[in-house]
């Protein structure tokens, strides 16, 4: 699938230089950077719902996209018909809230869940359905490590089943390291390095690099 190059300027500065990118099926992408690095801008345009410098679809019109923003968004109504939302199978719905320890609160309403909860319905919703490309903007950032453990092996599976494309915008390099099969780094708005995880993160090209994972002590 081949992602096309884009850009986003915000008040006259280039928050995102991205140069286009051919990613592959059944792979799972770890974008990482710094704060203000342009992953969340990536996800956005990338998912649709932000406008690039340049109009016009980044994918082929036929490729469907799911997405899960950094914040998650609950809609005033129960757990369990939040995840409805996201597809119409009970069976599957029930199963994903057992993996992701919410079936006690199907009957609770989402807007009142906490920030872990919320985090694990809004996954549990988008996975009720199967996409060609899953972008995922810290969606463990909210959880506890049980859970985030358990959220990663569902995106594990997710990935070997549907065989998607699937981006993890991640702050954790662990998580990388756990999930990924190819790491992107973003430095300022630019994309420093793309390739295997275990270059990018063990030998990679650029100094920049290089400093950041030090700091996160890779
Ligand atoms: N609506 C906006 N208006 C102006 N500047 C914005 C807007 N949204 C994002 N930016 C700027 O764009 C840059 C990239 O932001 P983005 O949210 O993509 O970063 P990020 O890599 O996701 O960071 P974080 O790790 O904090 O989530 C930042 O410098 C941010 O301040
Ligand atoms: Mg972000």
């Amino acid at each position: 699938m081949n992602i096309a190059a884009c850009s986003k300027t915000y008040d006259g500065i280039k928050v995102l230089d991205f140069p286009g990118l051919t990613l592959h099926p059944g792979t799972v992408y770890s974008v990482i950077g710094a704060n203000g690095s342009g992953k969340s801008t990536f996800a956005k345009i990338l998912a649709g719902i932000l406008p690039a410098d340049k109009r016009g679809s980044l994918l082929e019109p036929s490729i469907s996209v799911g997405y899960m923003p950094q914040k998650s968004y609950a809609f005033r109504m129960s757990t369990r018909t939040n995840i409805l939302l996201g597809g119409n199978d009970e069976a599957k719905a029930k199963q994903l809230m057992d993996v992701l320890q919410i079936r006690h609160l199907e009957r609770k309403r989402a807007n009142h869940l906490s920030g872990g909860e919320t985090a694990r319905m809004a996954l549990a919703r988008l996975m009720m359905k199967n996409f060609d490309l899953v972008i995922l903007d810290e969606p463990t950032a909210a959880m506890d490590m049980e859970t985030t453990g358990m959220a990663e092996t569902l995106i594990s599976d997710y990935v070997k089943e549907t065989k998607c494309i699937l981006l993890l915008v991640t702050h954790s390099l662990q998580q990388a390291r756990r999930v990924a099969d190819e790491v992107l780094f973003l430095y300022k708005g630019q994309l420093l390095e793309a390739g295997r995880k275990e270059i990018v993160l063990y030998t990679p090209v650029h100094e920049q690099t290089r400093r950041f994972l030090e700091f996160y002590g890779v």
